[in-house]
C-alpha cells in the first residue's frame, strides 16, 4: 500500500500479533502455570545465572504511542510516526483506527495513519476488551466526529479501573455522556474550553481531556494534570499538529483550542519503562550494560533506587551505563507515586530484584489495587515475601531457583523474566501474550545482552 508517497505494507497479522488461543497445555513446556487457554508453544525458556553484558537501545514507548494513535484521529491529513514499537497493543490500536475509517500502514518501526476520511464513531467492544487503554480514543473520536460510542473497559488484572475522571473532564468541556449499563455514548454540539481540576493526576484522564480540549472553542485550564513524560510526548505531537498547549510537564495545562489539526511527522519517545526493566535485570544479574535511546531524566526515581541498591551508574543525555555488584542490597522502602515518583509500572520488576537483594525491602503500591500477583510466583522460585494490603515485605534470599511460571499481567511478566535471569537453573514462563503487550521482542533484546533465553 502507498500512503502519501510512503511505501508501507498494509497492516496485516505479523509475528507481533496475537497467536490463536490454545485450549490445552503449553505444548512445548507443559510447565506448571502454562496451563489451560495458554497459547500454543509460546513460552520463554530461560537459563538463569548469566550476568547481562553489552549495549542495547530501547524501542519507542508503548504508553506514548497509544495516545498518539488516538490523537491522530483529530487530524485532517496523514500522520507519519517513527519509532513505533511492534507490540500487540500497537496492533489493537491500528485495528481501532481502521474501524473508524482511518487508513493505516505499518512497516518496520514506522506507521502512517491517514485520518482524512474518519467517519466511524464506534470503538469496537472486542478491541476495548483487548486493550483497556482504548478508552483514550473517547475524547479524540468525539471531538473529531461529534460523538463516540465506547463500552466501559471495566476492571483488569490490576484491579478496578474506573474512568470517572475522564468522563468528568469531558462533560466539563460540553460533552453529554450517556451511560447505559456498560455502554457509553458521548456527543456534543461543539466543545467549549473549561476550567477543570483533577483530584488525582490520572494519565488516561489527562490524555482524554487534552485531546478533546485541543479542538474546543476557547481556553481550557486543566489543573492537577498528570506530569508523566508520555503526556509531554503527546503534547509535543499535538503541538506539531497545530495545537495550542503550554504547561506540560507541570501540574497545570493551558490549552487554547484551534478549529482543526493537521498531520505531521513525529518520532515517539524512547520507552523509559523498558529501559528501567533492562537496567534492573542487568543489576540483579550482576551485569554491566549500557541502555540507550531514552531520556534518563524521565527515569530519575528508578536510577536513584538502583544507586541505593549498590549499582554504579553513569548517566548521559540519552543513555545510562550500569555496573552492578555481585549482590545488590535493599533500597529500604520504595513507594510508587505519580511522576516524578517511582513508577508503578516498574514496581513488579523492582520486586524481583528485591527478592535477591540483601536485607528487607518494603514496597508500597499506591496507584493500583492489585499489583502484587506476580509475587506468589516469585515465592515458587524461593522468594521470601509477605503481603499486607498494598504493602509487600520482601526479604532478599541468596538465590532463587528456576520454575514453571505464568505471566498474569504485563509488568508482572517482566518481573518473572527478571527473576528467571538471575535464578539458578531453568525457568519456563508462559502467558507471553501479556509480555508482548509492552515489550517488543524482549527475548531478542535480552539475548543481545548475553541472556540465555529463547522462545519455545
Ligand atoms: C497509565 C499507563 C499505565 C500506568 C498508569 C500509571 C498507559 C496506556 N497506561 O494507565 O501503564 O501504570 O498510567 O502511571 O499509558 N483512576 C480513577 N478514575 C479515573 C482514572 C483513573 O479512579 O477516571 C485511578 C485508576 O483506577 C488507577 C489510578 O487512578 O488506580 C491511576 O490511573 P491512571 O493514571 O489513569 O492510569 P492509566 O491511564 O489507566
Amino acid at each position: 500500500m502507498q500512503t502519501k508517497g510512503v511505501n508501507m505494507t498494509p497492516v496485516s497479522p505479523g509475528p507481533y500479533r496475537e497467536a490463536p488461543p490454545c485450549e490445552g497445555l503449553c505444548r512445548s513446556c507443559r510447565a506448571e502455570g502454562c496451563g489451560k487457554k495458554e497459547e500454543a508453544g509460546r513460552c520463554f525458556r530461560i537459563r538463569g545465572g548469566r550476568p547481562l553484558k553489552g549495549s542495547v537501545s530501547v524501542h519507542g514507548a508503548k504508553n506514548s504511542v497509544l495516545p498518539i494513535f488516538a490523537a491522530a484521529v483529530l487530524c485532517r491529513t496523514p500522520v507519519h510516526l517513527a519509532r513505533v514499537p511492534r507490540l500487540s497493543d500497537t496492533g489493537v490500536s491500528l485495528r481501532i483506527l481502521e474501524s473508524l475509517g482511518c487508513i493505516s500502514a505499518l512497516s518496520e518501526d514506522e506507521a502512517v495513519v491517514d485520518p482524512s476520511a474518519v467517519t466511524g464513531s464506534r470503538i469496537p467492544d472486542r478491541l476495548v476488551r483487548e486493550m483497556r487503554s482504548s478508552s483514550v480514543f473517547l475524547g479524540s473520536v468525539a471531538a473529531r466526529t461529534g460523538e463516540a460510542y465506547l463500552c466501559l473497559p471495566g476492571g483488569c488484572e490490576l484491579g478496578a479501573r474506573p474512568i470517572d475522571l475522564h468522563l468528568m473532564g469531558l462533560r466539563a468541556l460540553g460533552m453529554t455522556i450517556e451511560e447505559k449499563g456498560e455502554k457509553l455514548h458521548a456527543y456534543h454540539n461543539g466543545l467549549k474550553g473549561a476550567d477543570i481540576t483533577l483530584p488525582f493526576p490520572s494519565v488516561g484522564a489527562t490524555e482524554n481531556i487534552l485531546m478533546a480540549a485541543v479542538l474546543a472553542k476557547g481556553r481550557t485550564v486543566l489543573r492537577g494534570a498528570a506530569r508523566e513524560p508520555e503526556i509531554q510526548d503527546l503534547c509535543r505531537f499535538l503541538r506539531r499538529c497545530g495545537a495550542g498547549i503550554v504547561g506540560d510537564g507541570g501540574p497545570v495545562l493551558y490549552i487554547d483550542g484551534v478549529p482543526e489539526l493537521m498531520g505531521c511527522s513525529y518520532a515517539v519517545m524512547g520507552d523509559r519503562i523498558e529501559a528501567a526493566t533492562l537496567l534492573i535485570a542487568a543489576a540483579v544479574t550482576g551485569g554491566e550494560v549500557e541502555v540507550r535511546g531514552f531520556s534518563p531524566a524521565d527515569t530519575g526515581a528508578v536510577l536513584g533506587v538502583l544507586r541505593r541498591m549498590g549499582a554504579r551508574l553513569r548517566v548521559y543525555r540519552d543513555r545510562v551505563q550500569l555496573s552492578a555488584p555481585h549482590r545488590l542490597i535493599t533500597p529500604g522502602r520504595v513507594d510508587t507515586a505519580p511522576f516524578p515518583g517511582f513508577p508503578t509500572d516498574v514496581q513488579p520488576v523492582l520486586s524481583a530484584a528485591a527478592a535477591l537483594a540483601e536485607g528487607e525491602t518494603v514496597i508500597g503500591e499506591n496507584i493500583f489495587d492489585s499489583r502484587f500477583k506476580h509475587l506468589s510466583q516469585l515465592v515458587q522460585m524461593g522468594a521470601d515475601v509477605r503481603i499486607d494490603g498494598r504493602t509487600a515485605y520482601i526479604r532478599g534470599v541468596e538465590s532463587l531457583h528456576g520454575a514453571g511460571l505464568k505471566a498474569l499481567d504485563l509488568r508482572g511478566g517482566a518481573a518473572l523474566v527478571t527473576a528467571a535471569l538471575a535464578a539458578e537453573g531453568e525457568s519456563r514462563i508462559g502467558g507471553l501474550q501479556h509480555i508482548e503487550r509492552g515489550y517488543e521482542r524482549l527475548e531478542e533484546t535480552l539475548s543481545a545482552l548475553g541472556a540465555e533465553i529463547e522462545r519455545v
